[in-house]
């Protein structure tokens, strides 16, 4: 195991064996040692810093059923909302003042929301702002689409890949291919995006050998952006009986994700503060460098529900700015609130 941890940390990557040995032998002390490489490669390339984005989940229709998730088409079960145009800007504005200078704009695959639509609302964005960061993540369109937006002034795009098995994308998704799924993911980095791929944790049938792949596709694709989160089962969905991810094996993931791609953006996800109130601080700790707070309208807040008991949906954007600051702090971190760009794009975060 010590061998193992010590050629990822040198080499940035294993074989898909040494990956699924190394999971299958991780002893406590092993999981410290590795948390601790982690956290050190995260520091040799963006220091302390931890960056912010601002997240607007403006809207939680959905053309998809993913099994999984809590706003599949088939549940009936959310109350469906759609932010307007103006909604959207009202969303920037007061994060702005807040000091967000990055925003993720998210929805499901709503398509109610055109090219030309989006291109406005990213015109007007930047038009206003011209210093902030924007980051799309609405699921998979074409490449003419894909392309327009980033001209229009979109700067990165977020696709978790959500597992590299095939067969397992497959049993999860039905009627999507997991094909289309990656060529996406390298259609959206030809056009110059920085882009996030991921995957969840915990999923049903998932083995080492799956979680494995995920790692060696991540090291393939060399995303900018990566994120991990536990599997929660929704109760209004086909997977309400089933088991879910752990915070524990979760952070393992995020750890050696760093390692396999050491100079990622990789948030400290909402999902890992839901399942334990100080997740998102372990994560940090175990080479996370990301948080993603919510700017969404309060009155939305609940209904964008990808699993339940979502924290933060009752807090003004104010207060979580303040409450993540704290914890980020406390856990021995410095808050950055630039545009946070990766590495290889821009250099103004970067150390190594
Ligand atoms: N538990 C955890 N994560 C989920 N996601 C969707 N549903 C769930 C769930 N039940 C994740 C997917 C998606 C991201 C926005 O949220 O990975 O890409």
């Amino acid at each position: 195991m010590d061998e193992l941890l010590a050629k990822l940390h040198q080499t940035n990557s294993l074989t898909k064996d040494e990956i699924v040995e190394l999971l299958g032998s991780l002893t406590p002390e092993g999981r410290k040692e590795l948390f601790r490489l982690a956290d050190q490669t995260r520091q040799r390339h963006y220091g302390k810093a931890v960056f912010m984005r601002g997240l607007i989940e403006f809207s939680n229709m959905c053309k998809q059923d993913c099994l999984y998730c809590g706003l599949r088409r088939s549940n009936a079960g959310v109350d469906r909302y759609r932010l307007t145009e103006d909604e959207i800007l009202e969303c920037v504005e007061e994060g702005y003042e807040l000091g967000y200078r990055s925003f993720v704009l998210q929805s499901g695959e709503d398509f109610r929301y055109t090219e030309e639509l989006l291109t406005e609302i990213i015109r007007r964005i930047k038009a206003r702002y011209p210093e902030v960061a924007i980051t799309l993540s609405i699921g998979e369109r074409s490449e003419r689409f894909y392309r327009t937006l980033f001209e229009a002034g979109a700067d990165r795009y977020l696709l978790r890949h959500e597992t590299a098995s095939r067969s397992l994308y497959e049993s999860l998704h039905p009627g999507m291919s997991y094909d289309n799924r990656i060529d996406c993911l390298y259609t959206l980095k030809r056009i110059g995006y920085q882009v996030g791929a991921g995957f969840m944790v915990g999923l049903p049938g998932q083995t080492a050998e799956h979680l494995a792949e995920d790692l060696l596709f991540l090291h393939e694709l060399q995303p900018e952006m990566i994120g991990i989160g536990p599997f929660i089962p929704h109760s209004a969905t086909p997977l309400a009986k089933a088991e879910g991810g752990t915070v524990d094996h979760t952070l393992v993931m995020i750890a050696l994700a760093r390692l396999f791609v050491p100079g990622a953006m990789l948030p400290a996800t909402t999902a890992m503060g839901t399942l334990d109130p100080v997740g998102r601080e372990k994560a940090l700790k175990a080479g996370a460098n990301v948080v993603m707070p919510i700017l969404s309208p309060l009155a939305v807040r609940e209904k964008y529900a990808l699993y339940e008991n979502k924290i933060c949906t009752g807090d003004e954007a104010s207060h979580c700015r303040h409450c993540i600051e704290m914890r980020i702090v406390a856990s021995g971190y410095r808050i950055e609130m630039g545009r946070g760009d990766h590495c290889g794009f821009r250099t103004d975060s970067c150390l190594a």
